[in-house]
Protein backbone atom coordinates (compact mmCIF):
# COMPACT_ATOMS: atom_id res chain seq x y z
CA UNK A 1 0.00 0.00 0.00
CA UNK A 2 1.27 3.27 -0.88
CA UNK A 3 2.12 5.93 1.49
CA UNK A 4 0.06 8.47 1.58
CA UNK A 5 0.54 12.69 0.74
CA UNK A 6 1.01 14.20 4.41
CA UNK A 7 1.69 10.72 5.96
CA UNK A 8 4.86 11.41 8.23
CA UNK A 9 7.82 8.97 6.46
CA UNK A 10 8.58 7.68 10.01
CA UNK A 11 4.92 6.00 10.08
CA UNK A 12 5.23 4.42 7.22
CA UNK A 13 8.62 3.14 7.57
CA UNK A 14 8.04 1.86 10.87
CA UNK A 15 5.56 -0.29 11.47
CA UNK A 16 4.06 -2.63 8.85
CA UNK A 17 0.69 -1.30 7.32
CA UNK A 18 -2.17 -2.96 8.68
CA UNK A 19 -4.42 -4.86 6.36
CA UNK A 20 -8.08 -2.72 6.09
CA UNK A 21 -10.81 -4.97 6.04
CA UNK A 22 -14.23 -2.22 5.41
CA UNK A 23 -17.92 -4.53 6.09
CA UNK A 24 -20.51 -3.19 3.45
CA UNK A 25 -23.69 -4.24 1.97
CA UNK A 26 -26.13 -2.89 -0.07
CA UNK A 27 -29.15 -3.50 2.01
CA UNK A 28 -29.36 -2.88 5.70
CA UNK A 29 -29.85 -5.44 8.51
CA UNK A 30 -27.93 -8.21 6.86
CA UNK A 31 -25.28 -9.05 9.78
CA UNK A 32 -22.37 -6.87 9.07
CA UNK A 33 -22.06 -5.33 12.44
CA UNK A 34 -22.19 -8.70 13.75
CA UNK A 35 -20.01 -10.40 11.12
CA UNK A 36 -17.34 -7.32 12.13
CA UNK A 37 -17.26 -8.06 15.88
CA UNK A 38 -17.14 -11.47 15.63
CA UNK A 39 -14.53 -11.42 12.85
CA UNK A 40 -12.62 -9.18 14.99
CA UNK A 41 -12.99 -11.35 17.80
CA UNK A 42 -11.78 -14.80 15.99
CA UNK A 43 -8.59 -12.62 14.51
CA UNK A 44 -7.60 -11.68 17.93
CA UNK A 45 -8.09 -14.77 19.52
CA UNK A 46 -6.19 -15.82 16.74
CA UNK A 47 -3.12 -13.67 17.88
CA UNK A 48 -3.47 -11.40 15.41
CA UNK A 49 -3.75 -7.61 17.09
CA UNK A 50 -7.25 -6.57 15.76
CA UNK A 51 -9.42 -2.98 16.07
CA UNK A 52 -12.51 -3.02 15.27
CA UNK A 53 -13.50 0.34 14.05
CA UNK A 54 -17.35 1.63 14.47
CA UNK A 55 -17.98 3.71 10.78
CA UNK A 56 -20.99 3.78 10.75
CA UNK A 57 -21.70 7.66 11.38
CA UNK A 58 -25.18 8.15 11.96
CA UNK A 59 -26.05 4.40 12.89
CA UNK A 60 -23.12 3.10 15.47
CA UNK A 61 -23.84 -0.09 17.07
CA UNK A 62 -20.91 -2.18 16.82
CA UNK A 63 -20.48 -2.02 20.56
CA UNK A 64 -23.41 -4.01 21.15
CA UNK A 65 -22.07 -6.57 19.43
CA UNK A 66 -18.75 -6.72 21.52
CA UNK A 67 -21.20 -6.61 24.18
CA UNK A 68 -19.60 -2.83 25.28
CA UNK A 69 -21.30 0.16 27.02
CA UNK A 70 -21.92 3.10 24.68
CA UNK A 71 -19.52 6.12 27.31
CA UNK A 72 -16.75 6.53 25.03
CA UNK A 73 -15.34 9.16 22.78
CA UNK A 74 -14.73 8.10 19.15
CA UNK A 75 -14.57 9.02 15.64
CA UNK A 76 -17.42 11.66 15.74
CA UNK A 77 -14.80 13.46 18.55
CA UNK A 78 -11.94 13.14 16.17
CA UNK A 79 -13.55 14.65 13.64
CA UNK A 80 -14.78 17.32 15.81
CA UNK A 81 -11.22 17.73 16.96
CA UNK A 82 -11.86 17.34 20.72
CA UNK A 83 -9.17 14.26 19.63
CA UNK A 84 -5.69 15.19 18.26
CA UNK A 85 -5.54 10.93 17.50
CA UNK A 86 -7.40 8.31 16.70
CA UNK A 87 -4.83 5.86 18.61
CA UNK A 88 -5.75 7.87 21.90
CA UNK A 89 -9.83 6.71 21.44
CA UNK A 90 -9.08 3.13 21.35
CA UNK A 91 -10.96 1.29 24.23
CA UNK A 92 -9.93 -2.31 25.57
CA UNK A 93 -12.54 -4.67 24.18
CA UNK A 94 -11.61 -7.21 27.17
CA UNK A 95 -10.54 -10.04 24.58
CA UNK A 96 -6.36 -10.31 24.29
CA UNK A 97 -5.09 -8.56 21.56
CA UNK A 98 -8.04 -6.87 20.46
CA UNK A 99 -9.66 -2.78 20.67
CA UNK A 100 -12.42 -1.27 20.09
CA UNK A 101 -12.82 2.52 18.37
CA UNK A 102 -16.16 3.70 18.87
CA UNK A 103 -18.37 5.42 16.24
CA UNK A 104 -20.29 8.97 16.90
CA UNK A 105 -22.82 7.51 19.48
CA UNK A 106 -22.49 10.90 21.82
CA UNK A 107 -21.70 13.08 18.42
CA UNK A 108 -24.37 12.94 15.96
CA UNK A 109 -24.85 14.66 12.57
CA UNK A 110 -22.12 12.86 11.13
CA UNK A 111 -23.70 11.45 8.16
CA UNK A 112 -22.37 13.38 5.92
CA UNK A 113 -18.49 14.52 6.42
CA UNK A 114 -16.80 16.81 3.99
CA UNK A 115 -14.26 15.49 2.03
CA UNK A 116 -10.94 16.75 3.64
CA UNK A 117 -12.59 15.47 7.45
CA UNK A 118 -12.76 12.26 5.45
CA UNK A 119 -9.08 11.82 3.82
CA UNK A 120 -7.83 13.16 7.34
CA UNK A 121 -9.72 10.09 9.03
CA UNK A 122 -8.73 7.31 6.33
CA UNK A 123 -5.47 8.59 7.19
CA UNK A 124 -5.23 8.32 10.48
CA UNK A 125 -7.22 4.88 9.84
CA UNK A 126 -4.08 3.68 8.25
CA UNK A 127 -1.47 4.55 10.55
CA UNK A 128 -2.89 2.60 13.60
CA UNK A 129 -0.83 0.23 15.69
CA UNK A 130 -3.14 -3.49 14.50
CA UNK A 131 -2.33 -6.37 12.12
CA UNK A 132 -5.81 -6.19 11.20
CA UNK A 133 -8.29 -3.02 11.08
CA UNK A 134 -12.19 -3.75 10.53
CA UNK A 135 -14.48 -1.25 9.63
CA UNK A 136 -18.30 -1.63 10.29
CA UNK A 137 -19.82 0.50 7.44
CA UNK A 138 -23.49 1.83 7.27
CA UNK A 139 -25.44 0.23 4.73
CA UNK A 140 -25.73 1.31 1.37
CA UNK A 141 -24.00 4.15 -1.33
CA UNK A 142 -23.59 7.22 0.58
CA UNK A 143 -20.29 9.01 -0.88
CA UNK A 144 -19.06 8.12 3.12
CA UNK A 145 -19.43 4.65 2.75
CA UNK A 146 -18.10 4.34 -0.54
CA UNK A 147 -15.29 5.88 0.17
CA UNK A 148 -14.47 4.18 3.30
CA UNK A 149 -15.04 1.00 1.39
CA UNK A 150 -12.51 2.29 -1.16
CA UNK A 151 -9.36 3.02 1.41
CA UNK A 152 -8.08 -0.72 1.21
CA UNK A 153 -7.85 -2.46 -1.72
CA UNK A 154 -10.74 -5.06 -1.24
CA UNK A 155 -13.17 -5.05 1.15
CA UNK A 156 -16.27 -7.82 2.52
CA UNK A 157 -19.73 -7.38 0.99
CA UNK A 158 -22.16 -9.32 3.25
CA UNK A 159 -25.74 -10.31 1.85
CA UNK A 160 -28.27 -12.73 2.91
CA UNK A 161 -29.36 -15.52 0.73
CA UNK A 162 -32.47 -13.71 -0.29
CA UNK A 163 -32.81 -11.87 -3.41
CA UNK A 164 -33.27 -8.00 -2.66
CA UNK A 165 -30.09 -8.55 -0.69
CA UNK A 166 -27.89 -9.91 -3.20
CA UNK A 167 -29.09 -7.68 -6.15
CA UNK A 168 -28.29 -4.75 -3.15
CA UNK A 169 -24.87 -6.23 -2.69
CA UNK A 170 -24.53 -6.23 -6.57
CA UNK A 171 -25.65 -2.65 -6.67
CA UNK A 172 -23.51 -1.23 -3.90
CA UNK A 173 -20.41 -2.99 -5.82
CA UNK A 174 -21.79 -1.15 -9.48
CA UNK A 175 -21.72 2.12 -7.24
CA UNK A 176 -18.25 1.46 -6.09
CA UNK A 177 -16.90 0.79 -9.36
CA UNK A 178 -18.27 3.77 -10.97
CA UNK A 179 -16.78 5.79 -8.23
CA UNK A 180 -13.25 4.53 -8.70
CA UNK A 181 -14.09 5.02 -12.87
CA UNK A 182 -14.42 8.45 -11.87
CA UNK A 183 -11.78 8.77 -9.65
CA UNK A 184 -9.53 7.29 -12.74
CA UNK A 185 -11.09 9.61 -15.33
CA UNK A 186 -9.84 12.79 -12.37
CA UNK A 187 -5.88 12.01 -12.87
CA UNK A 188 -4.28 13.86 -15.52
CA UNK A 189 -4.30 12.67 -19.05
CA UNK A 190 -7.84 11.15 -18.57
CA UNK A 191 -9.72 14.54 -17.49
CA UNK A 192 -10.56 15.16 -21.02
CA UNK A 193 -12.96 12.19 -20.88
CA UNK A 194 -14.99 12.93 -17.04
CA UNK A 195 -17.95 15.01 -19.46
CA UNK A 196 -18.27 11.75 -21.57
CA UNK A 197 -18.55 9.38 -18.37
CA UNK A 198 -20.76 11.86 -16.86
CA UNK A 199 -23.14 12.59 -19.81
CA UNK A 200 -23.23 8.69 -20.43
CA UNK A 201 -24.36 8.15 -17.27
CA UNK A 202 -27.23 10.46 -17.68
CA UNK A 203 -29.23 9.47 -20.43
CA UNK A 204 -32.16 7.73 -20.25
CA UNK A 205 -32.59 4.62 -18.91
CA UNK A 206 -33.14 2.77 -21.79
CA UNK A 207 -30.12 4.14 -23.62
CA UNK A 208 -27.92 3.22 -20.92
CA UNK A 209 -25.34 0.62 -21.58
CA UNK A 210 -26.73 -2.73 -19.56
CA UNK A 211 -22.99 -3.96 -18.34
CA UNK A 212 -19.63 -1.72 -17.49
CA UNK A 213 -18.38 -3.39 -20.32
CA UNK A 214 -20.85 -2.39 -22.52
CA UNK A 215 -20.20 1.52 -21.01
CA UNK A 216 -16.32 1.12 -21.28
CA UNK A 217 -17.25 0.25 -25.15
CA UNK A 218 -18.97 3.38 -25.46
CA UNK A 219 -16.72 5.49 -24.69
CA UNK A 220 -14.32 4.10 -26.17
CA UNK A 221 -16.07 4.36 -29.97
CA UNK A 222 -15.34 8.57 -28.56
CA UNK A 223 -11.48 7.99 -27.05
CA UNK A 224 -9.73 4.70 -26.74
CA UNK A 225 -7.71 5.76 -23.53
CA UNK A 226 -11.10 5.16 -21.80
CA UNK A 227 -10.03 1.51 -22.11
CA UNK A 228 -6.76 2.29 -19.94
CA UNK A 229 -8.41 4.23 -17.47
CA UNK A 230 -11.06 1.36 -17.40
CA UNK A 231 -8.09 -1.36 -16.53
CA UNK A 232 -6.42 1.08 -14.18
CA UNK A 233 -10.14 1.40 -12.22
CA UNK A 234 -10.45 -2.23 -12.45
CA UNK A 235 -7.31 -3.23 -11.28
CA UNK A 236 -6.61 -5.82 -8.19
CA UNK A 237 -10.73 -5.24 -7.65
CA UNK A 238 -11.90 -8.96 -5.79
CA UNK A 239 -14.68 -8.25 -3.23
CA UNK A 240 -14.86 -11.00 -0.74
CA UNK A 241 -18.55 -12.20 -0.09
CA UNK A 242 -19.95 -13.39 3.01
CA UNK A 243 -23.64 -14.79 2.83
CA UNK A 244 -25.17 -14.32 6.22
CA UNK A 245 -28.39 -15.33 7.88
CA UNK A 246 -27.87 -18.54 5.87
CA UNK A 247 -31.24 -20.98 6.48
CA UNK A 248 -30.06 -24.32 4.64
CA UNK A 249 -26.71 -25.28 3.18
CA UNK A 250 -28.37 -25.50 -0.40
CA UNK A 251 -28.66 -21.74 -0.42
CA UNK A 252 -24.87 -22.11 -0.61
CA UNK A 253 -25.11 -22.91 -4.40
CA UNK A 254 -26.51 -18.80 -4.99
CA UNK A 255 -22.72 -18.47 -4.78
CA UNK A 256 -22.49 -19.85 -8.94
CA UNK A 257 -25.14 -17.98 -9.96
CA UNK A 258 -24.12 -14.19 -8.40
CA UNK A 259 -20.51 -15.64 -10.01
CA UNK A 260 -22.12 -15.73 -13.38
CA UNK A 261 -24.00 -11.98 -12.64
CA UNK A 262 -21.07 -10.43 -11.57
CA UNK A 263 -19.02 -11.03 -14.32
CA UNK A 264 -21.25 -10.04 -16.97
CA UNK A 265 -22.82 -7.12 -15.47
CA UNK A 266 -19.75 -5.47 -13.56
CA UNK A 267 -16.40 -7.59 -15.08
CA UNK A 268 -15.44 -8.52 -11.54
CA UNK A 269 -14.76 -11.94 -10.00
CA UNK A 270 -15.74 -12.46 -6.01
CA UNK A 271 -13.90 -14.97 -3.69
CA UNK A 272 -16.81 -16.31 -1.77
CA UNK A 273 -15.37 -16.03 1.86
CA UNK A 274 -18.32 -18.38 3.74
CA UNK A 275 -21.58 -18.94 5.01
CA UNK A 276 -23.16 -18.06 8.10
CA UNK A 277 -26.14 -19.71 9.66
CA UNK A 278 -28.95 -18.13 10.55
CA UNK A 279 -28.42 -18.87 14.97
CA UNK A 280 -30.67 -18.07 17.84
CA UNK A 281 -27.72 -17.40 19.68
CA UNK A 282 -27.15 -14.19 18.34
CA UNK A 283 -30.11 -12.48 20.02
CA UNK A 284 -29.49 -14.28 23.15
CA UNK A 285 -26.00 -12.97 23.00
CA UNK A 286 -26.74 -9.37 22.89
CA UNK A 287 -29.64 -9.52 25.69
CA UNK A 288 -26.82 -10.80 27.80
CA UNK A 289 -24.59 -8.26 26.90
CA UNK A 290 -22.37 -10.70 25.71
CA UNK A 291 -20.06 -11.41 22.05
CA UNK A 292 -21.37 -13.73 20.61
CA UNK A 293 -18.32 -15.72 19.83
CA UNK A 294 -17.63 -15.13 23.68
CA UNK A 295 -20.78 -17.16 24.92
CA UNK A 296 -22.01 -19.25 22.03
CA UNK A 297 -18.86 -20.84 20.83
CA UNK A 298 -20.04 -24.70 20.38
CA UNK A 299 -22.94 -22.92 18.06
CA UNK A 300 -22.50 -23.42 13.98
CA UNK A 301 -22.80 -19.83 13.53
CA UNK A 302 -19.80 -19.47 16.02
CA UNK A 303 -18.00 -22.41 13.97
CA UNK A 304 -18.53 -20.58 10.31
CA UNK A 305 -16.98 -17.45 11.58
CA UNK A 306 -14.00 -19.30 13.22
CA UNK A 307 -14.03 -20.79 9.64
CA UNK A 308 -13.65 -17.37 7.96
CA UNK A 309 -11.39 -15.57 9.77
CA UNK A 310 -9.03 -18.83 9.20
CA UNK A 311 -9.84 -17.87 5.26
CA UNK A 312 -8.46 -14.16 6.22
CA UNK A 313 -5.48 -15.38 7.90
CA UNK A 314 -4.61 -17.45 5.15
CA UNK A 315 -5.91 -15.94 1.96
CA UNK A 316 -6.71 -12.48 2.38
CA UNK A 317 -3.75 -11.00 -0.19
CA UNK A 318 -4.69 -14.03 -2.77
CA UNK A 319 -7.35 -14.60 -4.86
CA UNK A 320 -9.02 -17.99 -4.32
CA UNK A 321 -9.69 -19.92 -7.57
CA UNK A 322 -13.09 -21.47 -7.74
CA UNK A 323 -14.14 -20.35 -4.27
CA UNK A 324 -17.85 -20.44 -5.06
CA UNK A 325 -17.54 -24.49 -5.71
CA UNK A 326 -15.07 -24.52 -2.43
CA UNK A 327 -17.55 -22.76 -0.06
CA UNK A 328 -20.65 -24.61 -1.46
CA UNK A 329 -18.62 -28.04 -1.12
CA UNK A 330 -17.92 -26.98 2.42
CA UNK A 331 -21.63 -25.86 3.66
CA UNK A 332 -22.89 -29.11 2.12
CA UNK A 333 -20.85 -30.94 4.90
CA UNK A 334 -23.00 -29.45 7.30
CA UNK A 335 -26.03 -30.84 8.38
CA UNK A 336 -29.41 -28.67 8.36
CA UNK A 337 -29.09 -25.73 10.39
CA UNK A 338 -31.02 -24.70 13.83
CA UNK A 339 -32.88 -22.34 11.89
CA UNK A 340 -36.59 -22.98 12.75
CA UNK A 341 -38.10 -24.53 9.50
CA UNK A 342 -40.98 -23.07 7.56
CA UNK A 343 -44.03 -25.00 7.41
CA UNK A 344 -45.21 -23.90 4.05
N1 LIG B 1 -26.32 -15.10 11.71
C1 LIG B 1 -27.30 -14.47 12.38
N2 LIG B 1 -28.25 -15.20 13.04
C2 LIG B 1 -29.22 -14.58 13.74
N3 LIG B 1 -29.35 -13.24 13.83
C3 LIG B 1 -28.45 -12.47 13.19
C4 LIG B 1 -27.37 -13.04 12.45
N4 LIG B 1 -26.65 -12.03 11.94
C5 LIG B 1 -27.23 -10.89 12.34
N5 LIG B 1 -28.31 -11.14 13.10
C6 LIG B 1 -29.22 -10.15 13.69
O1 LIG B 1 -29.75 -9.37 12.63
C7 LIG B 1 -29.88 -8.02 13.01
C8 LIG B 1 -29.09 -7.14 12.04
O2 LIG B 1 -27.70 -7.38 12.23
P1 LIG B 1 -26.64 -6.20 12.17
O3 LIG B 1 -27.07 -5.07 13.04
O4 LIG B 1 -25.32 -6.79 12.39
O5 LIG B 1 -26.85 -5.80 10.63
P2 LIG B 1 -26.17 -4.57 9.86
O6 LIG B 1 -25.98 -5.04 8.46
O7 LIG B 1 -25.00 -4.09 10.59
O8 LIG B 1 -27.35 -3.51 9.94
P3 LIG B 1 -27.24 -1.92 9.57
O9 LIG B 1 -27.23 -1.86 8.09
O10 LIG B 1 -28.50 -1.37 10.17
O11 LIG B 1 -25.99 -1.41 10.19
C9 LIG B 1 -29.38 -7.91 14.43
O12 LIG B 1 -30.48 -7.93 15.29
C10 LIG B 1 -28.52 -9.16 14.60
O13 LIG B 1 -28.53 -9.60 15.92
MG1 LIG C 1 -24.56 -2.19 11.38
Amino acid sequence: MARNAGEPLHLAVARPHPVIIPVASGKGGVGKSFLTANLAIALAEMGHPTIAVDLDLGGSNLHTFLGLANRHPGVGDFIHGAAPALEELLVDAGVPNLRFLPGDGRTPFLANLGSAQKQKLIRHLRSLPAEYILLDLGAGTAFNTLDFFACAPTGILVTTPELPSVMGMQVFLKNHLLRRIDRQLSVNGFKPLRPLFKALLQQPMERLPATLNGLKARMMEQDAAAGQAFAGAFEGIRPRVLFNMGSGPEESRMALGIRESLAEVLGVEPDFFGFVFHDSGVRRALAARKPFLTGFRENMAARNILKIAERIVRFWRNPIPDSATLMIKHVLQFPESNAPKSRL
